[in-house]
């Protein structure tokens, strides 16, 4: 799959939310560059692209994000991108984040795309097991995380209503080259033919926004890194 560059898509008013991280400013870059309008939602608001609202928000607070989502002008935005996370892991946090982006996005009528972990996905050796369950790919030391973002899958899949999508990145995930390619799967963790399950942040970004730019028929998706 190979995206990105030269869209002539509409422009979409796109909120991330986690805009400092290291998903979400990857994102605000590459919807910024492709013309997008971003709201850049954090607790510290940052962003210097022209087309980059900063907007400071505490996930927490769902007046806060509701405010944040409408639109001064009384429309709200096209999609919210959450991609919010604690150190250490938290997973009532997240939960309840997830549960109140959920509930203001289903009432506004926004598309949500929730940048999830790669545990909630199946593993490629057995598809009756859990990528959070398999100590080939999660040892115990990050258990917690995984089983997180497994709890945050559930929250999507049992929450009434709502335009949502999940996408777990593979197994590994880290500040990289923007390649503009990548491999998409659905629940299913992808690895390359040397067990390999990778993708850089940038590409990661681009695929985000094509899935924004046309969305896709599946509630979880995945990508991962694609060779020449
Ligand atoms: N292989 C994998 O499965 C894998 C690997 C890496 C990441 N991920 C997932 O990808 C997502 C993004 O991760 P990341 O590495 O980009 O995280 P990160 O760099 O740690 O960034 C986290 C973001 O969350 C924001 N945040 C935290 N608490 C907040 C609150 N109460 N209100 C508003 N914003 C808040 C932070 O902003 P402020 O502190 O400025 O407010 C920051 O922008 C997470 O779901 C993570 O689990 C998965």
């Amino acid at each position: 799959m190979k995206t990105g560059a030269g869209s002539t898509r509409a422009r979409l008013r796109i909120a991330v939310l986690g805009a400092t991280g290291m998903v979400g400013s990857r994102v605000i870059k590459e919807a910024g560059a492709r013309g997008h309008q971003v709201l850049a939602l954090s607790r510290k608001p940052a962003g210097e692209h022209p087309n980059v609202t900063p907007v400071a928000v505490d996930a927490r607070d769902a007046h806060a994000v509701r405010d944040a989502l409408s639109a001064p002008d009384g429309g709200a935005a096209d999609a919210v991108v959450l991609t919010v996370r604690s150190m250490p892991v938290d997973q009532e946090f997240l939960v309840a984040v997830t549960r109140t982006v959920l509930d203001v996005s289903a009432r506004l009528g926004v598309r949500i795309l929730v940048v999830g972990g790669a545990g909630a996905l199946r593993s490629p050796d057995a598809q009756d097991l859990l990528v959070a369950d398999d100590p080939a790919y999660v040892p115990a030391d990050v258990r917690a995380v995984a089983a997180a973002g497994v709890a945050q899958l559930r929250t999507c899949r049992t929450h009434a209503g709502g335009d949502w999508v999940y996408l777990s990145p593979p197994a590994l995930l880290e500040p990289g080259e923007r390649t503009g390619r990548y491999r998409r799967g659905t629940d299913t963790l992808l690895a390359d033919a040397d067990g390999r399950s990778w993708i850089s942040a940038e590409d990661l970004a681009v695929a985000v926004v094509d899935e924004l730019e046309t969305p896709g028929p599946d509630h979880h998706i995945t990508v991962a890194h694609q060779g020449r």
